[in-house]
C-alpha cells in the first residue's frame, strides 16, 4: 500500500528517530525530485504545534521548515502574538517539496490530496510524540491533513475547534485518547491516533499573505493571522 507508514519506526518513536527515518521515505513520488526531506524544528515538548503545507524552495535546500520568506513572516506574526518562535514546534503536512520546473526556477506546486494522505503517518507520529495542547493548521492543505476533511479557512478560522470537528480520515479523529500503548498501524491500516488528542485552530497560510499586493489588505490579513495565533497560544497555555 502506498504511503509513509512502512517507513515509520515500528515502535513509538521520538521526533529525532522519526526525522531520521523520514530520510528514507518513498511513500509517494515527491522524494524523487526534491533535494531532501524537510522534517520539523522546535522543542519536542512544545504545547503548540504549527503545521504548514510543504517545504518551499529555501526549505528544500536548507532542510529546515519555514526558513524562507513565509517563515520570516510567520516569525513576525508569532512575535506579534507574544509567542516566541523558539517555543513552538513547526512542521508541514507534506515533507518533500513539490514543484514545477520553469527554466532554472522551481515553482511551488500545491500537493494533491494523495500526497497529503501518503505523508500523514509522519504528522500523526510527530504529534503523538510532541503531545501538544493545540495544533495550528496553516492554510487549507494543513487543515485537510489535521481535520481529515476539506476545510474552508475563512469560515472556520478564529475559534478553537474540537476534534469533534474532525472526520474519520483525521489522524486525530474521535477525540478520545487511546490507552497509549498502541504502535504501528491500527487494524484498518490508519496511522495510530495520538495518545493525546489536541485541539485545533485553523488559520491562513503565511505564504498567502505574501501574495496580497494591497498594503491595507495585507495588514488586515496579518492582523487576523496574529489574532488566530494569539487565540491558539491562549488555548495552549
Ligand atoms: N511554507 C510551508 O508551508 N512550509 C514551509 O516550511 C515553508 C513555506
Ligand atoms: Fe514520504 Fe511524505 Fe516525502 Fe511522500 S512527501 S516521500 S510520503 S516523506
Amino acid at each position: 500500500r502506498p504511503g509513509a507508514q512502512e517507513w515509520l519506526p515500528r515502535d513509538a518513536a521520538d521526533v529525532d528517530a522519526l526525522a531520521r527515518a523520514a530520510h528514507a521515505c518513498r511513500g509517494c513520488e515527491l522524494w524523487a525530485d526534491a533535494t531532501q526531506v524537510v522534517f520539523s524544528r522546535g522543542p519536542q515538548d512544545a504545547p503548540l504545534v504549527l503545521v504548514g503545507e510543504q517545504p518551499g524552495d529555501h526549505e528544500d535546500r536548507e532542510g529546515e521548515p519555514f526558513v524562507g520568506p513565509a517563515g520570516r513572516l510567520l516569525d513576525d506574526a508569532l512575535d506579534a502574538a507574544g509567542l516566541p518562535a523558539e517555543g513552538v514546534y513547526l512542521t508541514n503536512a507534506v515533507k518533500h517539496f513539490r514543484f514545477e520546473k520553469r527554466g532554472a526556477r522551481r515553482l511551488h506546486k500545491t500537493p494533491d490530496v494523495a500526497h497529503v494522505r501518503a505523508c500523514l503517518p509522519w504528522l500523526a507520529a510527530e504529534v503523538a510524540a510532541v503531545a501538544p495542547r493545540v495544533v495550528v493548521a496553516l492554510g487549507a492543505t494543513a487543515g485537510r491533513a489535521v481535520l481529515g476533511r476539506p476545510v474552508r479557512v475563512t469560515a472556520e478560522r478564529g475559534r478553537v475547534l474540537d476534534l469533534d470537528d474532525a472526520e474519520a480520515a483525521s489522524p486525530f479523529a474521535g477525540g478520545a485518547p487511546d490507552d497509549g500503548t498502541s504502535s504501528g498501524a491500527s487494524d484498518d491500516g490508519r496511522p495510530p491516533r495520538p495518545v493525546h488528542a489536541p485541539r485545533v485552530v485553523l488559520t491562513t497560510h503565511p505564504s498567502a499573505l505574501l501574495r496580497v499586493r494591497d498594503r491595507g489588505e495585507r495588514d488586515a490579513a496579518f492582523a487576523a493571522l496574529v489574532d488566530d495565533l494569539r487565540l491558539a497560544g491562549g488555548a495552549a497555555a
